[in-house]
């Protein structure tokens, strides 16, 4: 049989995908760099998951075109959190240390559509009468949600009049923006609560055990203190591909001063304005946890080291003796804590130490 295909037959389906591979070429040149942000209020732990869609930064492309002058190239790293910046504060709670100074003010990072997590928080460790005798003032820190903006606001503010423990700027609300939060934090405290003798940053997905950190590392009240799980000799992950990547242009130092791990930190009241002030001099990176060893560093202060075993990175499976005698445990989602806390709030009777 003779089959004979003309060469123009042969070459119509090759000028076809030619000419649809150059459309495609010429669409993903002219694309914005488009990155679809991660959720925040994530972890610091497991620092080995990749962030999904790798990362392209085109440095100075954006106003590389026949006229310059018309956008500038950004000088900002897309991941760099602008600052300093003047968020507003959307949700405030700017009196809550008029009438009493609290001993501790806890910091929680939550999303804003996370209601459940915030309702189970304030029903555990959460809650501000867990530890007797000691003033504890909760706060949960939120930015604007990625995507629904206007939809979560009046459940927001419903969620806030009836708890009076929102604090919200105007920034959006990613993985990449946590700093922005921990400095939120430390604002506010630096603005309405600055007389309070410790604060306390916590992520949502952890065990908490604030009668133990009171009782056997706080008091009496010390300046200038700073603990939770130490990081040293660590450094930026520069792989793209990573939740945690630090590009070189928002951290150009190969390695990190000493830090406290961003699941779970205390700091004396002090610092806070400390913290606050000196980061309005810096460049402010995208990892909070970090970022706050690195203000320290300009402060001139140390960490402290905390007993091994006392703050927990890692899961540890719940054991009532054993986190009766801890701090931290990462890794616990607030429904899990629903149900282990009860138990754990009965008098301890059965554990020999
Ligand atoms: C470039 O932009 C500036 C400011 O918008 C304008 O004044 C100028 O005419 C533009 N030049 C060209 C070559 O388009
Ligand atoms: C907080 O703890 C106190 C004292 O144990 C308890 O009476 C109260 O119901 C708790 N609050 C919440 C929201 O669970
Ligand atoms: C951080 O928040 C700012 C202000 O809302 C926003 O412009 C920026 O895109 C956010 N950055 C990231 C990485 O989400
Ligand atoms: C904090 O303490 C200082 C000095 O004792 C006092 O003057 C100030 O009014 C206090 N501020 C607040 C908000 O309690
Ligand atoms: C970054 O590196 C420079 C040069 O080694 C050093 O002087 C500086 O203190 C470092 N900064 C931090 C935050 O470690």
């Amino acid at each position: 049989m003779k089959c004979q295909l003309s060469p123009r037959l042969l070459l119509l389906p090759i000028l076809v995908s030619l000419a649809l591979l150059g459309l495609r070429v010429q669409r993903f040149a002219e694309d914005p760099v488009t990155t679809t942000p991660a959720l925040a209020g994530g972890d610091a732990a497991d620092r080995q998951r990749p962030a999904g869609p790798g990362f392209h930064w085109h440095g100075g492309v954006a106003g590389g075109r026949g006229n310059a002058t018309v956008k500038p190239p950004p000088t900002r790293h897309p991941l760099q959190p602008p600052y300093p910046y003047p968020y507003r504060f959307l949700l405030n709670e700017p009196h809550k240390c008029r009438d009493q100074t609290p001993f501790l003010v806890l910091l929680v990072v939550t999303e804003p559509g996370d209601t459940a997590g915030r309702s189970a928080i304030r029903q555990t460790w959460g809650n501000e009468s867990s530890v007797p005798g000691v003033s504890i003032l909760r706060l949960f820190l939120l930015g604007v949600h990625p995507v629904f903006r206007q939809e979560l606001r009046p459940l927001l503010e419903e969620e806030s009049l009836l708890h009076h423990d929102i604090l919200q700027q105007d920034f959006l609300d990613t993985y990449n923006n946590l700093t922005l939060k921990t400095l939120m934090g430390m604002e506010w405290v630096s603005k309405h609560c600055p007389n309070a003798s410790y604060v306390m940053k916590a992520d949502r997905d952890v065990f908490l055990n604030l009668d133990y950190l009171v009782r056997q590392f706080l008091i009496p009240p010390k300046k200038n203190f700073m603990t939770g799980y130490i990081y040293r000799n660590t450094g930026p992950l520069r792989n793209k591909g990573y939740k945690w990547y630090v590009p070189h242009e928002v951290y150009p130092n190969n390695t990190y001063p000493p830090y406290c791990g961003g699941p779970g930190y205390v700091l004396s009241g002090d610092l806070a304005s400390k913290i606050y002030g000196v980061a309005q001099t810096l460049s402010v990176i995208n990892m909070e946890d970090a970022f706050m060893g690195i203000c320290l560093h300009a402060l001139g202060i140390s960490v402290t080291d905390s007993p091994w075993g006392v703050f927990n990175m890692y899961r540890i499976e719940y054991e009532k003796c054993r986190f009766s005698q801890l701090v931290m445990v990462h890794h616990y989602e607030p429904q899990q804590l629903l149900k282990l806390w009860p138990g754990f709030q009965e008098p301890k009777t059965t554990c020999h130490h």
